[in-house]
């Protein structure tokens, strides 16, 4: 049997009260949408056709490659969302899953346990139902005294004791594709909304005769919906404990998994220890054996095996096996530290390379530069690369040492072996095994003291 599925994704999202369209905000540092079509994929689908309306071109660049997509230009309903699908799908044979843009907690297995109900009860549709604790704002589900499916009420429309029901809409249905389309076109807009609602489409089968059913599953907070902040809120916390979850089973310890905010797509080795009140975004790879400490924050990073990172912000860079740093550094785009490099507090690299178990302590600017490795970088050190207009590059080579307070200005080369003294100011290339100093001289002025007013306010010696 052929599976396809369709993301309902055009509606505004007004509830938000946000520039952004509802469907893309994200939860885990992924759309919601996203999450929902990354879902549906896992169970291999002919077709996927996200429907969108408002921010279509948003939506369609970021899902591009993973779905097609139909245009709803008005939106007048979860059920016209769905037909405006009928180009692509009304005349495909098979099982077609409809699934709102705005659950993102859905798992592929899910989806999947809902397709094999829905086929082994040869049903012509089948609404993906869970109990809530809390059932305002869903749609709920009406059975007869057998437990037959009526039909599904939305909260503006439900009488008291429909509204008492605690089984849910939760806006995932499995239907006959052929037998959905016909339906689709029956239904109207006399309801509350004035809307056209995809879920009329089950009492409209049931009465011409179709087997229509409910599968029930346990766990209600897959099916959260997330229509304001508060939900998004909650649907984040959700995840966020399912995605360390799966890492604590992968063999990362967490000190506190309700503090550490871990993006989907990262990926992290086994024991490697995450503390409370971090952060790891985006494309972040972390390999085996590293300390994250509290208070760290690494977006779209790779950090090696053995690393510690001490309350430290670490962006678009790569730390390799081996190094350290922090407390207090950051690392911005195009950072490179080679394996056994150090980098202490208050520290500030930028696009530059760290050669092998170089050491950079305290208090330190790079940006925009080239170290070999073996060198010692003294406290407060900056290279000077930007002239105000433009950036420019300096190179270091393996051994040097760079005293403490110097600044080198942009572009210069300072050879392997060669020493920079304490507060120079490095204008020229340095040559291998020379000392470069470049300094104000000191002058002591012998007996200065007692020509100095101060001298005679008091009675000093
Ligand atoms: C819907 C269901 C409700 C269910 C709930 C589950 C209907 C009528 N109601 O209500 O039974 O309990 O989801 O979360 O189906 N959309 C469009 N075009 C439109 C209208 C909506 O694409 O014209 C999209 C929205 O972008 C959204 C989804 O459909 O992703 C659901 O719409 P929403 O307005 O959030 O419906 P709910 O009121 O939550
Ligand atoms: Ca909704």
């Amino acid at each position: 049997m052929k599976k396809f599925v369709v993301v309902l994704a055009a509606g505004k999202g007004t509830r938000m009260k946000s520039k952004l369209y509802k469907v893309l905000h994200k939860v885990c540092g992924k759309a919601m949408v996203e999450h929902v079509v990354d879902n549906a994929k896992g169970m291999n689908p002919e077709k996927i056709v996200t429907i969108v309306g408002t921010g279509a071109e948003d939506v369609k660049h970021l899902l591009e490659g993973k779905s097609e997509f139909a245009f709803q230009e008005k939106q007048l309903g979860t059920g016209h969302a769905v037909l405006t699908a009928a180009p692509i799908l009304e005349q495909e044979t098979g099982s077609t899953m409809v699934v709102t843009g705005d659950t993102p907690l859905f798992t592929t297995e899910t989806f999947e346990n809902l397709f094999k109900y829905h086929q082994e009860k040869e049903n012509a549709a089948t609404v993906l139902t869970a109990e809530a604790p809390n059932p305002f704002g869903y749609g709920r589900i009406i059975r007869d005294e057998q437990g037959n499916v009526l039909r599904i009420v939305e909260q503006k429309d439900g009488k008291p004791e429909e509204l008492k029901v605690k089984e849910i809409n939760t806006g995932v249905f499995c239907f006959d594709n052929k037998k959905l389309f016909e339906a689709l076109k029956k239904v109207t807009n006399h309801n509350a909304q004035g809307e056209y609602y995809l879920t009329d489409v089950l009492e409209i089968l049931r009465n011409s005769g179709e087997r229509v059913g409910a599968y029930k599953m346990p766990d209600f907070s897959q099916s959260l919906g997330v229509n304001d902040r508060i939900a998004l809120a909650k649907a984040t916390k959700i995840m966020q404990r399912r995605i360390n979850e799966e890492h604590m089973r992968n063999g990362v310890t967490f000190i506190d998994p309700d503090t550490a905010y871990i993006d989907s797509d990262v990926k992290i080795g086994n024991d490697t220890v995450i503390e409370g009140n971090v952060v790891i975004k985006g494309k972040t790879v972390i390999g085996n054996e590293c300390v994250i400490t509290s208070g760290s924050r690494i977006v779209d990073s790779k950090i090696g095996n053995n690393v510690t990172v001490t309350s430290s912000t670490i962006q678009e860079s790569v730390m390799h096996d081996n190094t350290d740093i922090g407390p207090n550094s950051h690392l911005r785009p195009n950072a490179e530290i080679m394996s056994g490099a150090h980098i202490g507090n208050f520290v500030e690299i930028k696009k530059a390379q760290i050669g092998e178990n170089t050491k950079v302590g305290h208090l330190t600017y790079i940006g925009d530069a080239t170290l070999g490795k073996d060198i010692n970088v003294g406290c407060g050190v900056i290279f000077s690369n930007y002239d105000g207009v433009k950036k420019f590059h300096s190179n270091v080579g393996d051994h040097a040492f760079i005293g403490a307070g110097s600044t080198i200005i942009n572009p210069i080369n300072v050879a392997d072996h060669s020493f920079i003294a304490a507060d120079s100011t490095i204008t020229k290339d340095v040559n291998r095994y020379e000392m470069a100093i470049a300094r104000g001289r000191q002058v002591n002025k012998e007996d200065y003291w007692h020509k100095l007013p101060l001298s005679k306010d008091k009675d000093w010696e």
